[in-house]
């Protein structure tokens, strides 16, 4: 069993990005009920309470983020902790006893718990598990490594990552695993720093994108978000706000396009293009079309601040759209790793 942080160290260890920004797009009032998709650290969550008395869902996958939520629930019963994963929001708030809410609040990607730790496999900084589950739960990265055919590995590499190396990484890694299978993270690392030819005067390291590939992959990154969206335009009321930070173009371009077609400026929605489905009156306004980003004094004091995104907007009264969302190239699924996992 591991020991719950305590509230104040959590506060210290993760450095919420853009909060600010965030606390003026969701603009809690008294009474509000707001969800917290990524309690994480609880920064967005604490955010929140110190300006209005309101109540705060906090929703995480992690357990570890959870036992933080439940120690903060204990000293502020306004934070309502709910584990679980951002993807199925409309079960979460319905189960909370909620049947709309008055915000959403998603800071994707992981917390600096999560990578700081080296036994959770997400760092090639940090030698551990090839892991990477934020649940826990489920196949890890070292199954989808050592399982996946090469071809497979190629499109997450490529598609996840924009790894230009996706396929000669992917080759190297099914050739290598028949002698030995991958079990860490610097054993990954180093064999992919060997593979593409070390640093090649880069600042970044060469496993960096395949890293990220993995870790998208292995928690259905794309697709929770996908589906947080959709649920999100379900449980928002009438002037409700959706917030999303994102931290990868990939996810960036997905939530930009939600945003841009439900609220009414998607390419082909004019009544007047020949050919273009009948209008459908918009289920959320964008009062800001241009990404926020963190200001230069941010990123000199954060630098997970860096590639921060804030995309925003306001849940109209027209009911919610059917259809789903264009994600990109279709993947292999976790399904078929289901069961690798001890
Ligand atoms: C960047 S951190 C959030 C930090 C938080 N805003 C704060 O101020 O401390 C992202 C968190 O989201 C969680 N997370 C990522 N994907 C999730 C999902 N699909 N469902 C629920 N939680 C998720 C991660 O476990 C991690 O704790």
């Amino acid at each position: 069993m591991m020991s719950a942080p305590s509230d104040s160290a959590a506060a210290q260890a993760h450095v919420p990005v853009l909060v600010e920004k965030v606390i003026e797009a969701v603009a809690p009032v008294e009474g509000a009920v707001i969800v917290d998709g990524t309690y994480g650290g609880g920064g967005y969550s604490r955010a929140v309470l110190a300006v209005a008395n309101c109540t705060v869902l906090a929703v995480d996958r992690d357990p570890e983020a959870m036992e933080r939520a439940w120690a903060h629930a204990g000293k502020d019963s306004r934070l309502v902790p709910a584990a679980g994963r951002f993807g199925e929001l409309e079960a979460i708030v319905r189960a909370a006893g909620h049947e709309q809410v008055d915000g959403v609040m998603l800071d994707l990607g992981v917390s600096s718990f999560q990578i700081d730790e080296a036994d959770r496999g997400f760092s090639f900084m940090r030698d551990g598990p090839l892991d990477m589950r934020m649940a826990r739960r489920g196949p890890s990265a070292a199954d989808a490594v050592n399982e996946l055919t090469e071809a497979e590995l190629a499109d997450i590499f490529h598609v996840l990552g924009e790894e230009p190396a996706a396929r000669r990484i992917a080759r190297g890694i099914v050739h290598r695993r028949k002698e030995q299978p991958f079990v860490t993270t610097m054993d990954l690392a180093d064999f992919i720093e060997r593979t593409v030819g070390g640093r090649q005067g880069k600042r970044t390291h060469p496993a960096t994108r395949a890293f990220q590939a993995l870790r998208m992959f292995v928690n259905d990154e794309r697709g929770e978000l996908v589906r947080a969206l959709l649920d999100a335009e379900k449980v928002l009321k009438p002037h409700g706000r959706l917030v999303v930070v994102t931290f990868h173009s990939i996810e960036d371009r997905i939530v930009k396009t939600f945003l841009r077609d439900r609220s009414g400026h998607a390419p082909g929605m004019s009544r007047h293009t020949p050919g273009a489905p009948r209008a459908v009156a918009p289920s959320f306004e964008v009062l800001q079309r241009k990404a926020i980003e963190a200001t230069d004094e941010e990123v000199d004091a954060n630098p997970r601040a860096r590639s921060a995104r804030l995309r925003w907007a306001l849940r109209t009264e027209a009911p919610c759209w059917s259809g789903g969302i264009d994600d990109g190239p279709r993947l292999p699924g976790l399904q078929q790793l289901e069961g690798v996992a001890g």
